[in-house]
């Protein structure tokens, strides 16, 4: 595609010596030119001869090189993809190559008039020159022509393109599909290809101009349009995605509850096949009592010679009736079991938090871990901690074991308390129980005393005064307390707030100013001290009831209350599975604490107490409240009225 323009001087100044030399030859010939003449023709045709040339091959280089612009520019043009992949080096090329074009035009115009001035009338040289020109300007003209088949190509394949990411967005979304407006621009209709007129001046072609300046403008505008739907359709594409992961989502909670359910079938299964176990058992006992009891077998063959001779006689004989069997045999057959791993009450805040939790308090240190990695392993699902234990650090060593064997952080429930020093301070006492559980979060943090002792006294847990009492601030008002509470919502440190050894009368103080209704209250509950008043207005108010030291705390000093035996010996339980279950038809979450591997695992099998055993335990407990004999065993000696009753 070279242009090469030949300086053809030399070529000249021969013929016209070949022509002098001739001349020369001939006799009595003249020389063409006198010397004198001839120098001032070298002298002052030389440098004009050679200004057209330079100025000729200058623009040769120029076209070559516009050519090579061009043919990049056909490369990246006739690329056909899916999204336009280089518009910036397109639209660059093709600014650069209209400039080119009209650089040049303006040059060879400026040859042109250099040409006229130098030969006026036309001689050789001028004819010479012309054809110089001409031959540029058909080297222009076809690259103007190239340059607009380019453009046209370019048009086509973005028209394509926009067919193509069309048919794509439509597959994608339908209401993407919808919501791309239907354009008017000129890049939708086929362009016309404007064919240069006969005769038309190939010099006064403007590649700026007219049918190309419109095709550049149509590119622009299509490249905007093009870029905004590819925008859409990206953003069609996002949203398909963000519904398929809450599809996903969907399927994966399904998923779970589906196990949850499959693993609670499994567990009745084994209730079931523990209860068959445990009837034939007693069955069997039953049958080696009766059957070492002589009298007992001589009324039943009299029973049965009765029935044979007399089978009409009445079925309430005196002799004997399944009546005398089948009770005796009921109180020995267990009661249907609950296991409790996976039962759960709903809080106000839309958790589920388990029926049955592990106490940590007086867990003693060496112990405490092993019993929460158990008890978590073996089914637990709510872990009940205090800053004020002093054991969270065991007690998340205990949680890091679990975790290491397979327990979900997700699946369990984890319960901690922030201190009297630090109810000014609810989010450094929070952080403080978070770092020493090495968690990120807790499932519920809970105002573990209505009251502020000293935070700048001399201990961090239990500061006294010089005579010995306990150094509390008594002008702490509990209700500024919970403002602090509420805003730890916002930390994503706890999932829920709540409260602990709240009375009827401090609750009442605090509601009215509560944004947040607390999600539980953790108070001392069993059948000495049932509560009745805060459990009547937590119901009301929405508040889940955690019940705390329901074996009577330490030793279970509950054990050997008469209804609680009586209940054990008919269900053929243990007085703990009584005291334990007592909780559930009062549908509050049983907090029990032991570091015994056989205690904490017998504690998860609870049973249905019936009506009539819980009419016992509710007299047992309305006896004692009218005897003024309601046993209270957790009651720091903080010398502050709370509210009890039995205590105020
Ligand atoms: N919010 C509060 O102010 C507050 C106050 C008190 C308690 N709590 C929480 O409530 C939890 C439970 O209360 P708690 O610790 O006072 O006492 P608890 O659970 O009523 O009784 C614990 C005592 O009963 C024993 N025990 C457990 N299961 C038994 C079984 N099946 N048979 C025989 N003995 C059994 C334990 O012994 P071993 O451990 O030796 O097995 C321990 O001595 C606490 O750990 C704590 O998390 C909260």
């Amino acid at each position: 595609m070279a242009v090469a323009i030949n300086d053809r001087t030399a070529e000249f100044r021969h013929i016209v010596t070949a022509a002098q030399r001739k001349q020369a030859a001939k006799p009595g010939s003249q020389k063409l030119l006198s010397d004198a003449q001839r120098s001032a023709a070298t002298r002052g045709s030389q440098p004009r001869r050679s200004e057209f040339a330079r100025h000729a091959a200058e623009i040769g280089r120029g076209i070559s090189a516009t050519m090579g612009k061009l043919q990049k520019l056909a490369q990246l043009a006739k690329k056909r993809s899916l999204f336009d992949d280089n518009p910036v080096e397109v639209n660059e090329l093709t600014f650069i190559i209209k400039q080119d074009l009209s650089r040049l035009n303006e040059d060879i115009r400026n040859l042109q008039a250099l040409s006229k001035r130098l030969h006026p009338k036309p001689d050789q040289e001028g004819e010479n020159n012309k054809n110089i020109l001409l031959l540029l300007q058909g080297k222009l003209g076809d690259v103007s022509a190239n340059f607009k088949d380019v453009l046209e190509i370019r048009t086509k394949n973005i028209q394509a393109s926009r067919s193509r990411t069309e048919a794509f967005v439509s597959t994608v979304g339908q209401h993407a599909h919808a919501s791309l407006p239907p354009s008017a621009s000129p890049l939708y209709s086929t362009p016309n290809r404007a064919t240069p007129s006969p005769g038309a001046d190939l010099i006064s072609l403007n590649p700026m101009g007219g049918d190309q300046q419109l095709q550049l403008q149509m590119m622009e505008e299509g490249q905007n349009t093009y870029i905004q739907q590819r925008g859409q359709a990206i953003e069609a594409i996002e949203s398909t995605i963000n519904e398929l992961g809450s599809i996903f989502g969907q399927l994966a909670a399904m998923v779970s509850e589906q196990s949850e359910m499959i693993q609670r079938i499994d567990a009745n299964t084994e209730d079931v096949v523990d209860n068959v176990e445990g009837a034939q058992k007693e069955l069997l006992k039953y049958w080696s009592r009766v059957s070492s009891n002589r009298w007992l077998i001589a009324k039943m063959f009299g029973v049965l010679v009765c029935r044979l001779l007399y089978p009409s006689a009445p079925a309430n004989t005196d002799l004997f009736t399944p009546d005398d069997i089948l009770p005796a045999l009921a109180a020995r057959i267990p009661s249907r079991t609950i296991r409790m791993a996976n039962k759960t009450f709903k809080l106000n805040t839309g958790q589920d938090i388990p029926a049955l939790g592990l106490g940590t308090w007086q867990s003693e240190p060496g112990k405490v871990k092993e019993a929460v990695a158990y008890a978590l392993k073996a089914g637990y699902k709510l872990i009940d901690c205090a800053y004020c234990y002093a054991n969270e650090e065991e007690v998340g060593q205990g949680l890091a074991e679990a975790f290491a064997a397979g327990v979900k952080r997700e699946d369990i429930f984890v319960v901690t308390k922030v201190w009297a020093t630090y109810t000014t301070r609810c989010e450094l006492g929070l952080d403080k129980s978070l770092q020493k559980l090495g968690l990120d979060y807790v499932d519920l943090f809970l105002v573990h005393w209505p009251l502020l002792m000293n935070p700048e006294g001399n201990d961090d847990r239990f500061p006294k005064l010089p005579n010995g009492e306990r150094d509390i601030i008594r002008s702490h008002n509990h209700v500024d307390t919970w403002k602090q509470m509420e805003k730890l919502l916002a930390t994503g440190k706890t999932k829920a707030i709540g409260v602990s050894n709240y009375s009827k009368r401090y609750l009442e103080q605090l509601l009215p100013h509560a944004t947040v209704i607390p999600a539980v209250n953790q108070i001392e509950n069993h059948p000495a001290l049932p509560q009745q008043e805060i459990v009547d207005l937590c119901k009301e108010k929405g508040i889940h009831i955690m019940a705390y030291s329901p074996l009577g705390s330490t030793g279970g000093p509950l054990f050997t209350a008469e209804p609680v035996v009586k209940i054990a010996e008919k269900h053929g339980v243990k007085p703990a599975t009584v005291l334990l279950s007592y909780h559930l038809p009062r549908g509050s979450t049983v907090l029990a604490k032991s570091v015994t591997p056989e205690r904490i695992k017998e504690n998860m099998s609870l049973i249905d107490l019936d009506g009539e055993d819980m009419k016992l335990l509710n007299d047992y407990s309305d006896k004692l409240t009218k005897e003024g004999k309601l046993q209270r065993f957790v009651y720091p000696p903080f010398g502050v009225d709370f509210g009890f009753p039995d205590k105020s």
